[in-house]
């Protein structure tokens, strides 16, 4: 089943309504019958070539009749409707009279008619408090107004544009494949968003003017406008062509861009209670996903692409509690775990080996847990594994200890950092003192865990990462704060500096982890952690799966 019977999509009737630049509409086609020109035919024109909808009136009028009403239910205002006007309003203060425009998007093209499932991007989820589905295409602009007379007593008015559902008999219900009710399934009204964003809302027909209306040079009495760039193409187009035609340093427009993506990426350093509620709720179905993963341990032996087995089993859980992953799965048996991102998961899994799996569940609200356990595959580590994990979690501990707030940011790696030079060291490892390694000119210990300890955690898997370094890195951690700690050691069976007994072994232990008045709260600690713990836990749910165990045999 594809999209061929069906009208063009709103993206490409709103490029042409807004007349912008990149526009590929039919109009501008010679249609004089070249190959050369054939070739440069546009998409909806292509797509068309495939319909065999029919389209005489008696057709569409019949379409148009018949329909049961739509059923008029009042939509309850959503819980984070008041958080997201909150965030509105702290981003408001930081850009007093300009005009903020934020994309969410329009859905990623696969192949011809066929998109990957829509996300909206993560300023947008977050300003709006909108999560899975909503809203292809829509914005939201913030319009400057007098300071304390816009919303919640800021000096902006938000409004929400987007393409509405439109009615049982407009073409659209059965003929717009990225649209219509007939393909896509009901989608919100003006007035249903409205009510559950508490947002005041708009058709998109309306953006053009909204964007550019009294926009231009601020030097000569124009309106500044500040966008979310790189989201939404048409969005670029237009207020690239509304700054060329007012007069507007192009440069200048895009630093100040920049500074508003930034803005936005640090306004979600600290979270509030609706988001760490929200991440409370991934990690819950993220442990429930790892139960998954032993669950099918047993069945992962053996086969060919056991990792697989492992990735599916996740996966169900991601989509069964929550609207996705957080991030493509990692699951690396033996040396595939020493690939930091290892997603093919094409390997094997072999008893006796460790496999890392490093998962986490999106939750229909967008905002994703981040957690790695590095599971022994037949349910007992062996002493060189004990020995790796043991200094793995010991630099994860440390780490714990020095994230609470008043520290920096930085120090929570710089503790893990010290525990493992010092490991390493102890084994042999290191060819300089665990001192020269950890100064700046050594760094010695990094061979074997190149990557960072921490990284903030929220909609974004790696959470504000367009945050100034002084915010981030250099930052003293404060509470509300939710990142990462996850350590690792990775000996690749290709390092000739070991020997050979801790070759293929790659272990990282992550969390999650809300900082808090006094101190820390680890989200992930119901997933076991100490080696022993792991051993039990894995053995209880194979018991529990009755008969099923390292024994039960190989994949089919
Ligand atoms: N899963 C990616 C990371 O841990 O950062
Ligand atoms: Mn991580
Ligand atoms: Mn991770």
């Amino acid at each position: 089943m594809d999209g061929t019977d069906t009208a063009t999509g709103a993206r490409i009737r709103a490029t042409k309504e807004m007349s912008a630049p990149m526009t590929q509409g039919p109009e501008h086609s010679t249609g004089s019958g070249h190959a050369s020109e054939d070739a440069a035919q546009p998409m909806e024109e292509r797509v068309d070539n495939r319909s065999q909808r029919p389209d005489n009136e008696q057709f569409r009028e019949f379409m148009a009749s018949g329909w049961a009403a739509p059923e008029h239910t009042s939509t309850p205002r959503s819980e984070v409707a008041e958080f997201a006007a909150a965030r509105r309003a702290r981003l408001s203060r930081l850009f007093p009279g300009e005009r903020l425009v934020i994309p969410a998007g329009a859905p990623k093209v696969r192949a011809n008619d066929t998109d990957y499932r829509f996300r909206p991007h993560s300023a947008f989820a977050h300003l709006t408090g909108m999560g899975v589905d909503h809203e292809p295409e829509a914005v939201l602009v913030m319009e400057p107004t007098d300071e304390g007379s816009g919303d919640d007593r800021s000096g902006h008015v938000a409004t929400l544009y987007f393409h509405p559902m439109a009615g049982r008999d407009s073409s659209e219900f059965y003929a717009d494949a990225k649209n219509g009710e007939f393909w896509v399934g009901p989608r919100p009204t003006l007035e249903q968003l409205r009510d559950e964003f508490a947002l005041p809302t708009e058709d998109l027909s309306g953006l053009e003017t909204a964007v550019t209306k009294d926009a231009g040079n601020a030097a000569l009495g124009g309106l500044s406008i500040r966008l979310v760039r790189d989201v939404d193409l048409n969005m670029d187009a237009l207020v690239d062509t509304s700054r060329i035609n007012t007069g507007v340093d192009l440069e200048q427009a895009d630093a100040k861009d920049a500074t508003l993506a930034e803005a936005l990426s640090e306004l979600r350093l600290v979270k509030d209670r609706y988001e760490v509620g929200e991440l409370r709720k991934a990690v819950a179905a993220t442990i429930r996903g790892f139960e998954d993963i032993v669950s099918v341990l047993p069945r992962a032996i053996g086969g060919e692409r056991g990792e697989r087995v492992v990735e599916g089993a996740f996966f169900s859980r991601a989509r069964l509690e929550g609207n996705d992953l957080g991030y493509d799965t990692i699951a690396a048996a033996g040396n595939n775990a020493t690939v930091l991102h290892w997603i093919r998961n094409n390997g094997s899994v072999t008893p006796g080996e460790l496999i890392l799996v490093d998962a986490g569940v999106e939750a229909e609200s967008l905002y994703t847990a981040d957690i790695t356990r590095t599971l022994p595959v037949d349910g007992r580590y062996t002493d060189v594994q004990r020995r790796i994990y043991q200094a793995v979690l010991d630099a994860a501990d440390a780490a714990f200890e020095v994230a609470v707030p008043g520290n920096r940011f930085r120090d929570v790696h710089a503790a893990a950092m010290e525990v493992l030079a010092a490991r390493l060291a102890e084994w042999g490892l290191l060819p300089v003192t665990p001192e020269v390694s950890l100064s700046e000119a050594g760094q010695h210990h990094r061979r074997w865990m190149p990557h960072g300890t921490s990284h903030h955690l929220g909609l974004d898997v790696h959470d504000c990462a367009q945050a100034k370094r002084e915010l981030y890195l250099d930052a003293v951690i404060e509470p509300g704060m939710v990142f990462t700690i996850e350590p690792g050691l990775y000996f690749k069976n290709e390092d000739l500096a070991i020997p050979e007994e801790y070759r293929g072994i790659g272990v990282r232990i992550e969390d999650d982890v809300l900082i808090t008045e006094q101190g820390n709260e680890n989200l992930s600690a119901a997933l076991p952690r100490r080696p022993e713990d792991v051993e039990s836990w894995i053995q209880g749910i194979w018991n529990r799966d009755e008969n099923v165990g390292p024994s039960a045999g190989p994949a089919a």
